[in-house]
């Protein structure tokens, strides 16, 4: 699927040197989107850059940190005076580690993790919400996590970051609204992001209906529709990409019956 209305739109992506966030990025560039790629890694967004602008794209890297105010600040107004608006942002940024239990950790670990997922995807949220109802249109992408529904043992500050940003989804959705902003957000399940060794990738894809782990790239295709003319009458929701995890009672390898004994076809 290919979004023509996209074309010429300013798309800014955080945490786009790796990962989701850059094969989201490379997505809207193919589609034509002047995409704004911002990430504490600037060797990584130089050279997602110039990877898309060697193919033909327009991308721009901004060094930025999405848990300091004066730097997402630096990266909206640098964004207003390259390319003049923003139509369409990527709260994508993220930190998952350290991974600690409860009994470990102290205050500094809780406000790393939540600064750099909730308060970085409010404070860019905050900005581009000015700019979008200003014009009267936009779309923001959050990306949450299985963590907001089911919870993962040692991640409380990652797991309470994500249900935040999924609430605060919502209440997005419902302030911004009336300007014609629409605000959802993402739900990856297991992501190779990292590329896992074929032993973890079928250990993990085993527990997945759709038995396999998902891409980077997976993300992508509903980035693109979220921000589309096919998405106008979708606020305040969520998406979520996990190959089935989510809404299975038992994985499969402890299921009364697994995928083995599944019919055989000819
Ligand atoms: N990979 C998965 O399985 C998975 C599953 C559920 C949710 N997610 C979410 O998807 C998003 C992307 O995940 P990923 O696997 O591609 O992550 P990743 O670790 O591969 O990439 C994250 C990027 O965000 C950047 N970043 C981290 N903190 C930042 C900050 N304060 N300011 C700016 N940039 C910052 C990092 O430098 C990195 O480039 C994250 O929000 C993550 O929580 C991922």
């Amino acid at each position: 699927m290919h979004v023509p209305e996209l074309k010429g739109k300013v798309v800014i992506v955080t945490g786009s040197a790796r990962g989701i966030g850059q094969a989201i990025a490379e997505r809207f560039a193919i589609e034509g989107s002047s995409v704004v790629l911002a990430d504490l890694d600037h060797d990584g967004i130089e050279s997602v850059a110039k990877k898309i602008i060697t193919d033909g794209g327009s991308a721009i890297p901004i060094a930025t940190d999405v848990a300091i105010e004066e730097q997402v600040d630096a990266l909206f107004d640098t964004t207003l005076n390259e390319y003049g608006t923003v139509d369409v942002l990527v709260n994508n940024a993220g930190l998952i580690s350290p991974v600690k239990h409860i009994l470990d950790v102290d205050k500094a670990w809780w406000d790393r993790l939540i600064g750099a997922n909730l308060t970085g995807t409010f404070l860019c949220a905050r900005r581009a919400a000015h700019i979008m109802a200003n014009k009267g249109e936009g779309s923001i992408i959050n990306m949450s996590s299985g963590g907001a529904t089911k919870a993962h043992r040692a991640f409380v500050a990652y797991d309470a970051s994500k249900g935040g940003i999924e609430a605060m989804t919502r209440a997005l959705a419902l302030d911004l609204g009336p300007y014609g902003v629409r605000v959802n957000c993402l739900v990856p399940g297991f992501i190779d992001t990292y590329g896992a060794s074929e032993e973890v990738r079928e250990k993990q894809g085993a527990i997945v209906p759709l038995g396999r782990m998902g891409e980077a790239a997976d993300l992508a295709g509903s980035a693109v529709f979220l921000a589309s003319p096919d998405a106008a009458y979708i606020t305040g929701h969520r998406i979520v990409i996990d190959g089935g995890v989510l809404v299975q009672q038992r994985s499969a390898n402890v299921d009364t019956f697994p995928p083995s004994q599944f019919p055989k076809l000819d």
